[in-house]
C-alpha cells in the first residue's frame, strides 16, 4: 500500500479510555462523585444508564486487551480508580481486591505488547471527600490526592512506564462549578477559580512525588492530559482578538502554563484578581508548582473555540463567569458533528502542534484523544456483521494529515489515541455518541470490530496511510 502520510516506527498508535467509563463497579467498595450522582439522580444520565456495569471490563478485560491487540493498537490509556484502590483515603491503606485487578490489567497489557499508559484521575473523585472536605475546593484533599498517587507508584511504577496526573482538569471546573454538567453542578465562580488552581498543584505535588520515587530513577515519566479547544477570534478587529485570547489564557493556558512553564499566565492572575475570583496560594506552593513540570504532554483534541468581543454588558448578578471577558462565537458555516453539537475543525491539530513547537519549549506530546461521536451507529452495521463507520475513518484521516504537517515542521509529537478502544460509558451522554474501533451490543455485551478498527491495524502496520 502507497503510504501518503508516514509517521515514525515507534509512533504510538493507540487509544483511550478511562476505569469508571469501562470497568463497572464490581466490588467497588467506595463510590465516586459520580456513582453518587446515578444512585441519588439516575434521571439526569441518557436513557438513564449510570456507571454500574459501563462496558464491563472489570470481568472482560483479557477479552478486551485481547481484542485491542487485534486491531493494532501498540498503547492503550486507562485509568486507576482512586475509589477502588484504596482502602482508606486518610490512612492510605489499599484495597485487596483493587490491587489484585490492577495488577492483572497492567499484566496484560504487557503480556499482549501493548503499552499501558496510567492516568490517576479521570473526573471520578471519592464522594466521601466531596462530602467531607468540599472535594478540589480543599488543599486536605491535594495532600490525599498524592498519597493515592503515591500508592500507585508503588504498586504498579516496576511495569508502567507512562503517567498522567489528571485527564481534562479544566473539564472539573467548568463540569462542577461553571457549566453544570457534572455533580455538584454549581455556578460559583469563586469556588471554580480555587479550584482550577488546586487541580494545578495536585498534579505538580503529585509530579514532585513521582520524580522522588524509584519509578523516575528507572527510567519512568509522567505528564498532563489537557483538553485543548484552541480560540479563534472572530474577526482581526483588537476587541476580538483580545477576547480570543482571555478564551486562550483561560481555558488553554491556565493548565498548560503551569504544567509545563511552572507558572499561570499573568493576564489571567491580573483579571481574576482585578474581578475578585483569584485563587489563595502560598509562595511555597507555588514554588512546588515552578519546580514540578511534566515530562511529556498529552493532549486531547476534538473542536476548536471561537470568541467574539462582548455585545452586552456582563451581567453580574449570577457572580463571575468567564464569559465576563468573551462572547461564544458561533461562526456561520462552521462544520459541526451533527450528533455531539462539537465544530469539525482538523487544522486546530496543527495549530496545536506549532503552538507547543514555538512556545512550550517543544515538549515531547501526543494526541491522547481524539475522536467522533456518533449516534444510531448500528444501522451502519453491513451483512458481514461490522458497523461501517467511514465517516470515522475520513475523520481521522483528516486530523492526522494536519498533524503529520506539524511533524514534518518539527513538533516533537510521538503518538496519537483516539478516543476509544470499545464503546464506553461516557457521563451524562451515556452511550449516546459511540467514539469507539469496537461496538458494544448493550443488551448481549459482544463486541464487535468496526471497519475503523481494521483501519487503524493497517495504519499502525504500515506506519501511516
Ligand atoms: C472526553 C473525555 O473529553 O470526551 C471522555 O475525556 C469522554 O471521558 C469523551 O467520554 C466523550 O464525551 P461525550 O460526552 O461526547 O460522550
Amino acid at each position: 500500500m502507497a503510504v501518503q502520510y508516514r509517521f515514525k516506527e515507534d509512533f504510538w498508535w493507540g487509544a483511550a479510555t478511562s476505569g469508571p467509563q469501562s470497568e463497572g463497579r464490581f466490588h467497588k467498595a467506595h463510590r465516586s462523585v459520580f456513582d453518587y450522582w446515578y444512585d441519588t439522580e439516575p434521571e439526569a444520565f441518557f436513557q438513564g444508564v449510570g456507571p454500574n456495569t459501563a462496558s464491563n471490563f472489570y470481568n472482560d478485560y483479557k477479552q478486551d486487551i485481547a481484542k485491542m491487540k487485534e486491531i493494532g493498537l501498540n498503547s492503550v490509556r486507562t485509568s486507576i480508580q482512586w475509589t477502588r484502590l484504596m482502602k482508606d483515603f486518610e490512612e492510605g491503606t489499599t484495597d485487596e481486591d483493587g490491587v489484585r485487578f490492577y495488577n492483572a490489567v497492567i499484566d496484560e497489557f504487557l503480556r499482549q505488547g501493548i503499552r499501558p499508559i496510567i492516568n490517576l484521575h479521570h473526573f471520578d473523585l471519592p464522594v466521601e471527600l466531596y462530602q467531607k472536605y468540599g472535594g478540589w475546593e480543599s488543599k486536605k484533599v491535594v495532600d490525599l490526592f498524592v498519597l493515592f498517587a503515591q500508592k500507585c507508584f508503588e504498586l504498579f511504577g516496576d511495569r508502567v512506564k507512562d503517567w498522567v496526573t489528571f485527564n481534562e482538569p479544566m473539564v472539573v471546573v467548568e463540569g462542577e462549578y461553571l457549566y453544570q454538567f457534572h455533580y455538584p453542578k454549581l455556578v460559583d465562580g469563586r469556588k471554580a477559580c480555587q479550584v482550577l488552581y488546586n487541580l494545578n498543584l495536585a498534579s505538580a505535588k503529585a509530579i514532585r512525588a513521582f520524580h522522588e520515587s524509584r519509578c523516575a530513577a528507572e527510567g519512568g515519566r509522567i505528564g498532563i492530559v489537557l483538553n485543548l479547544t484552541p480560540a479563534y477570534p472572530r474577526s482581526e478587529d483588537s476587541a476580538d482578538r483580545a477576547a480570543a485570547a482571555f478564551a486562550e489564557d483561560f481555558k488553554n493556558n491556565s493548565f498548560l502554563y503551569p504544567a509545563v512553564k511552572g507558572f499561570f499566565p499573568e493576564t489571567i492572575v491580573e483579571t481574576l484578581r482585578q474581578d475578585g475570583v483569584l485563587w489563595s496560594s502560598t509562595p511555597e506552593e507555588l514554588k512546588i508548582i515552578a519546580e514540578n513540570t511534566i515530562d511529556f504532554l498529552g493532549v486531547n483534541y476534538y473542536q476548536p473555540f471561537r470568541a467574539k468581543a462582548k455585545e452586552e454588558p456582563f451581567d453580574e448578578s449570577h457572580g463571575w463567569l468567564p464569559e465576563k471577558h468573551f462572547d461564544v462565537y458561533e461562526m456561520p458555516g462552521r462544520r459541526m458533528n451533527p450528533y455531539r453539537g462539537w465544530e469539525i475543525y482538523p487544522k486546530a491539530i496543527y495549530d496545536i502542534a506549532i503552538n507547543v513547537r514555538d512556545n512550550l519549549g517543544n515538549i515531547p506530546w501526543y494526541i491522547s484523544e481524539n475522536g467522533m461521536g456518533v449516534e444510531g451507529e448500528e444501522k451502519y452495521r453491513n451483512a458481514q456483521g461490522y458497523i461501517e463507520d467511514d465517516y470515522r475513518i475520513d475523520f481521522f484521516k483528516e486530523h492526522l494529515s494536519w498533524l503529520h504537517k506539524g511533524i514534518e515542521e518539527g513538533s516533537n509529537c510521538f503518538g496519537f489515541h483516539a478516543w476509544t478502544p470499545i464503546d464506553c460509558w461516557s457521563w451524562m451522554n451515556a452511550y449516546k455518541n459511540r467514539y469507539g474501533f469496537i461496538a458494544l451490543d448493550l443488551a448481549t455485551q459482544e463486541k464487535t470490530i468496526k471497519k475503523s478498527g481494521y483501519w487503524i491495524r493497517e495504519v499502525a502496520r504500515n506506519h501511516g496511510f
